[in-house]
């Protein structure tokens, strides 16, 4: 219910739908800047949550550090955060009561690490480093990255955690479907997705989650897979996506938004269009909500999603605050 609270911030999107994107001139969003001056450090992030990831992203961005160590540090913010229902462990598990964890993280050379389904790790960002780091692989799921992790000497932490185990145990009990439906915004999927670009002017990004809340187990969304959470290209810019992962999945989303920005649409055309590309493959819309951000390698940032709801959290100079993203419909 949290992330409702942002309708109360910033204008409506009718309010801004006379703005062309590519356009504005330094408009109330800021999404595209007025010259050839690059802004840089920059860090964006997925929901409200972003806004402490951003601080400690920041920590590493303001002193001349990578923006592949700054988005690790700044998602482990969200990962860490026992509160969060859908990052980290402190989230909801699958119908079986297992948690699962996915996550990713790709640098300004194109090298990226993955893990799916993942149980028991704190961070599965850092897992993912290590993977892409440490390994010739890009993606290790269920056991075999539980073992790897192990073996890296990260520690099994026992989850859910007892507040969490105790409302599934509740929903158990009452529910007769068989799944339960994600509630839109609010409940499920709320991903932290990070883009940031260093002073070096070097693009990375970073996207965890425990999913679907009560999904099948086994079940993996876009968060993990490269091209579909995530994609950084150091030539263009990079892009990430939060909501309904399957719908990503299916029109490889963030690679879309970065291959549009390649194309010459601002970040903020490209995921207006990413978004249009996912409506028209779907015959209902309900409950699906998708929010994609982008940041290209001047520092121009959008984001846009299917239905009202989502929001982002900037941070640069002497900026740092949480946005509305424009949206195609109210849900
Ligand atoms: N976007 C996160 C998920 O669908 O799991």
């Amino acid at each position: 219910m949290k992330r409702r609270f942002f309708l109360k911030f910033g204008l409506s999107a009718s309010a801004l739908s006379f703005i062309k994107p590519s356009k504005a001139i330094d408009n109330l969003h800021g999404f595209t800047s007025n010259s050839d001056s690059i802004v840089k450090p920059i860090v964006i992030s997925t929901w409200e949550h972003g806004m402490a990831a951003n601080e400690n992203a920041w920590d590493i961005l303001s002193a001349n550090g990578s923006s592949l160590d700054a988005v690790e540090i700044g998602v482990k913010t969200t990962e860490a955060d026992m509160t969060n229902r859908s990052v980290g462990i402190g989230g909801r598990p699958d119908l079986s009561g297992q948690v699962t964890l996915d996550a990713c993280i790709m640098d300004s050379n194109s090298n990226c690490g993955s893990v799916a389904c993942l149980e028991g790790i704190k961070h599965p960002i850092s897992v993912a480093r290590r993977v892409m780091d440490d390994t010739p692989h890009v993606m290790l799921v269920g056991q075999g990255a539980k073992d790897f992790a192990l073996s890296c000497g990260f520690k099994h932490i026992k989850s859910p955690i007892k507040e969490v185990k105790k409302e599934w145990r509740e929903w158990k009990r009452g529910n007769k479907e068989k799944f339960k439906k994600p509630i839109i915004n609010s409940e499920n999927h709320d991903t932290i997705g990070m883009l940031a670009l260093d002073a070096n002017g070097n693009l990375s990004g970073a996207c965890t989650t425990s999913g679907w809340g009560y999904k099948l187990p086994g079940r993996v969304g876009d968060s993990p897979i490269i091209g579909a959470g995530l994609f950084v290209d150091n030539e263009i810019g990079a892009a990430c996506a939060t909501g309904l992962g399957e719908a990503v999945i299916r029109i490889s989303g963030s690679h879309t938004v970065v291959e549009l920005m390649r194309q010459g649409y601002s970040p903020q055309e490209a995921c207006k269009e990413t978004v249009s590309r996912i409506i028209s493959k779907h015959k209902n819309l309900d409950g699906l909500q998708v929010g994609f951000l982008a940041l290209d390698k001047k520092g121009n940032y959008g984001a846009y999603s299917v239905f009202n709801g989502f929001n982002f959290a900037l941070k640069k100079v002497n900026k740092s605050s949480l946005i509305d993203a424009e949206y195609n419909r109210r849900w």
